[in-house]
Formats: C-alpha cells, structure tokens, sequence
C-alpha cells in the first residue's frame, strides 16, 4: 500500500515547509516537492497542516483504582486517542506488589494485544523493588519497557519509600533507561485527609484542599535530589503547579538531569472546577489536582523556557454516574483521574499556538518529538523523515469545534463528560495515518481493533543520555 500525501505544509519540531509526502508500507519514503510517484492513495491536503502523529506518554486504560477501573479500554481509549491526532500512547502496566514485574507486563500485555487501534509502549509501575528484583529492570529494558513510574504518593496502594526510589535510580542510570516521579508527600497528604474527614469535610472540593502545592514542590525536590545523588535522569510526570516548576528549574540550573511533563487540565482548567453545583466537582478528582489559576500562566512560561518539555494528558477517565459516585460521601474514595486523551492537540493547538503562547514547530516538540526523543523512539515516532513510522496527522488549522460530551465529533472516550465540555477550538484532526494505514478519514474511523501493535521502546534518549551512557562506566560507588 502507497500513499501520497500532496499539498500541504509539513511542519515537524524543526522544519516547517510545503511539501508532499510518500508513504510505502509502513514509512515515510520520500519527501519532496511536487511529487507525481504513483501511489495506491492520493490525500489532497491544501491547506492543511501535514504534522507527526501525537506522542501522549502518560495514558491509563483499563486502570484498576479504588475499586474500580477506569473506564476505557485499550480499544476505546486508543480509538479516541486517534480521532484527535494522538498515534502513539506510552501507558502503565503495574507490578502487584510482591509480584515480580514481568508478571505485571504480561497482565498488560493481555489487555493490550489486538485491541489498540493505534501504537503503544509501557511504562512499568514499580510497587516493590527489593534487592533480588533489581535486575528486573534490565530485563524489562530487553522487552521494550525502558521507563517505569514509582510513586510518592498512595501510602498503601501504589508508594515506594525513598530507599526504593534510589535504587531504581540508580540503576536505571546505570542502565541508560528512566524512572518518572509522581512527585507528592503522599503520606503527609493522609494525614490531611484524615483530619478533613474527622472535621465533616467530604465533598470533592476537600480532594484539593488536601493536596497543597507545597507538598507536590516537597515530593518534586525530593524526587530531583534522589536522581541527583544517584546520578540518574528524572521525568516527573504531571506537574501542576508553580511551586513544583521552581522546584524543576532550580535542579536543572543546578545540573540535575531532570525532564518534567504538564497536561491540558493544568494549563487549561483550575480549582475553581470543583465549586461546581451538587457532587460535579467529582468529574475535576484527579492528581495533583486542579490549582489556582495563576498557576497557569507560569505553567505556560516554563513550556516557553523549556524548564517543561512535554504536554501528556494522563487520561484515566471514571464515569460520573457509578464509578466517581463511589466517593459521594468520602472524597478520598472518588476514583482518581480524568479523560482528556481525545481533546489534547486540539486544546493546546488552540490555546498554545492560535493564543501566541508556543510556536507551531514548538507544539510539535511539545507533543510528540520530545516525548518521543526521552522514551527512545525518535525518530522512528515524533517527526515526519525519510524513514520514520509513517503515523502522519492532517490537520485542519482553520476548523472551529466546540467539544462536547454530545457531540459525536468531539467525543468517543468511553465516559459520561468532558472535562473541557464547552471549550472553542479553532485548529481539528481531519485524517490519520497510523504506520502508513489510514484509520482516520475525513473525521471517520475506518481501522479496526489490533491495528496498533506494542512497540519495544529504545534506551532513554533525552538530552543527558550521553551522559548517562558514561555513568554506566562510572558507577557512584
Ligand atoms: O488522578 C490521576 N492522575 N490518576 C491516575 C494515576 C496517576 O497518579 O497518574
Ligand atoms: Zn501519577
Ligand atoms: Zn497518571
């Protein structure tokens, strides 16, 4: 199968030009101008934007969580995830604890296989780590799995003490792979809980209230001290606030190897969400939470100043009806998380690039070459090259949408609401290639369940991995 990409403007994190692209098979095999190759398909996009398929490396489907699991599948989830220009999504097998870490990959493995309809890779959650485990990472490295998250917070549930966050560390620094940081003080955060169920306070709302900035910031810096001592890179996933970015920038001016994600809720949406009317606020239950609004305009500052290099969306949706109503009389028992996998590249599109606040080359890089370049797969993902996955997005910069839970062009994840119900976008995913297959066309799903495969990920990539490399000569002991 051939395609013929003709007319549009190709716009990578670094070039931005009028081209026409071929695709054989699976790659991109020529680009160039005014193309006349035969090609079984030929894709008029005047006018259009021609960009790398979205790289989102913070997904949950199918998460087990307070009792229940998040409500999209690997076949919801990542269909949704296509219709708004994502072809790629990193998501999180998790280990049981006291179970070894391979058992964990399989179980995920088993929900994945045959049903994504784009590509996908894993993180590998870390509940325990003792010493005769520790090799494990090496191991899941040679299985693809080069990234794994551990928590700081969950006391109970998903927590790793800080003994057990070095030693993953360090030897993920040893073996060139990555470990991403929940940074929160998770156990201070239940004390917290404690003391505002004790006083009567259960509406979600008291979710924030007991999840201050400064104990994101406590857990960010402790997370970046833990690297730097054990001389290893760092992602911290999901920061939401200005207190955590100072904590970024300053390990980072300091030298710390240190890379950090934020997500449309936390640029986009703030506390004052939870104020809505009845138990709505319960749709905003997810962690960190949502900030004061000020928050985001520095949020935005550190993406334009790089301190920030990655927009994921750390999509675990629960439904409203049935799975948030869990918590109606205990907040700390609403399931945690929110959709957003669908809406991502539009909304920053939207409100990055049409707002002035990133650059076009800048929205590329922020979603989908730079988490492709950290998580070791770039350039096979994360740009358009000669050689690259053909996962090409034709986007259509001028078509104006307002997302809604109702409207069936804005929305196929598999729960009750939006989170951005109401939002304008200027900027939408008309047609989708997922490595060279067209599985969006023209606003319509034409793939099917199994046409995204589990792709192995390369050895961490991002900025200090010559560094790193050199580590593994140079032990810290
Ligand atoms: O609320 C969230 N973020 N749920 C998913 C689990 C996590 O901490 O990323
Ligand atoms: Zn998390
Ligand atoms: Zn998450």
């Amino acid at each position: 199968m051939s395609v013929l990409i003709k007319n549009g403007r190709v716009v990578t994190a670094a070039d931005d030009c009028r081209a026409d692209v071929f695709i054989e098979g699976e790659r991109v095999a020529v680009i160039g101008r005014d193309l006349t190759l035969p090609a079984d398909r030929i894709i008029d996009a005047a006018r259009r934007l021609v960009l790398p398929g979205g790289v989102d490396p913070h997904t949950h489907m199918e998460m087990p969580f307070g009792g229940t699991e998040s409500s999209d599948t690997f076949e919801t989830g990542t269909r949704a995830a296509a219709f708004g220009g994502t072809t790629s999504i990193i998501d999180f097998a998790i280990q049981d604890r006291g179970a070894s870490t391979i058992e964990g990959l399989d179980a995920w493995h088993a929900k994945a296989a045959g049903r994504a309809a784009i590509d996908y890779a894993f993180h590998m959650i870390i509940t325990d780590l003792p010493g005769h485990r520790v090799p494990e990472m090496r191991r899941l490295a040679d299985e693809g799995v080069t990234s794994y998250k551990l928590f700081m917070a969950y006391p109970g549930a998903l927590l790793s003490d800080d003994g057990t966050i070095f030693r993953a560390m360090r030897r993920a620094g040893e073996d060139g792979t990555l470990v991403c940081m929940h940074a929160e003080n998770g156990v201070v955060i239940d004390e917290l809980i404690r003391i505002a169920l004790a006083e009567g306070h259960v509406g979600p709302k008291y979710h924030a209230l007991t999840r201050p900035t400064r104990l994101e910031a406590e857990g960010a810096h402790r997370a970046l001290a833990i690297a730097e001592v054990a001389r290893a890179p760092v992602y911290i996933v999901h920061l939401s606030c200005h207190d955590a970015l100072t904590e970024l920038r300053r390990a980072q001016e300091r030298g710390v190897m240190a890379h950090a994600e934020t997500c449309p809720q936390y640029l986009l949406l703030d506390a004052a969400a939870y104020d809505e009317p009845g138990f709505e606020g319960a749709k905003y239950v997810m962690t960190p939470p949502l900030r004061e609004k000020w928050n985001q305009e520095q949020l935005w500052r550190g993406l334009r100043s790089r301190h920030l290099e990655v927009i994921s969306t750390d999509h675990c949706p629960f439904c409203l009806r049935d799975q948030k109503e869990l918590g109606r009389d205990d907040f700390s028992r609403i399931p945690n998380g929110g959709p957003g996998v669908e809406n991502r590249m539009s909304l920053i599109y939207h409100h990055g690039v049409n707002a002035g606040r990133i650059d076009l080359n800048r929205f590329v890089e922020l979603t989908s070459a730079a988490p492709a370049r950290i998580f070791g797969m770039f350039p096979r993902k994360g740009t358009i090259a000669v050689g690259s996955d053909a996962d090409i997005v034709i986007f259509d910069p001028e078509r104006e949408l307002t997302i809604s839970r109702s409207d069936p062009r804005t929305h196929h994840m598999n729960v009750d609401y939006s989170a951005y119900e109401g939002f304008q976008v200027r900027g939408y995913t008309e047609t989708v290639l997922s490595r060279g297959r067209v599985v969006v066309d023209d606003g319509e799903y034409v793939g099917s369940p199994g046409d995204g495969q589990f792709i192995r990920w390369g050895p961490y990539g991002g900025a200090y991995a010559p560094l790193a490399a050199s580590l593994r000569q140079e032990p810290y002991f």
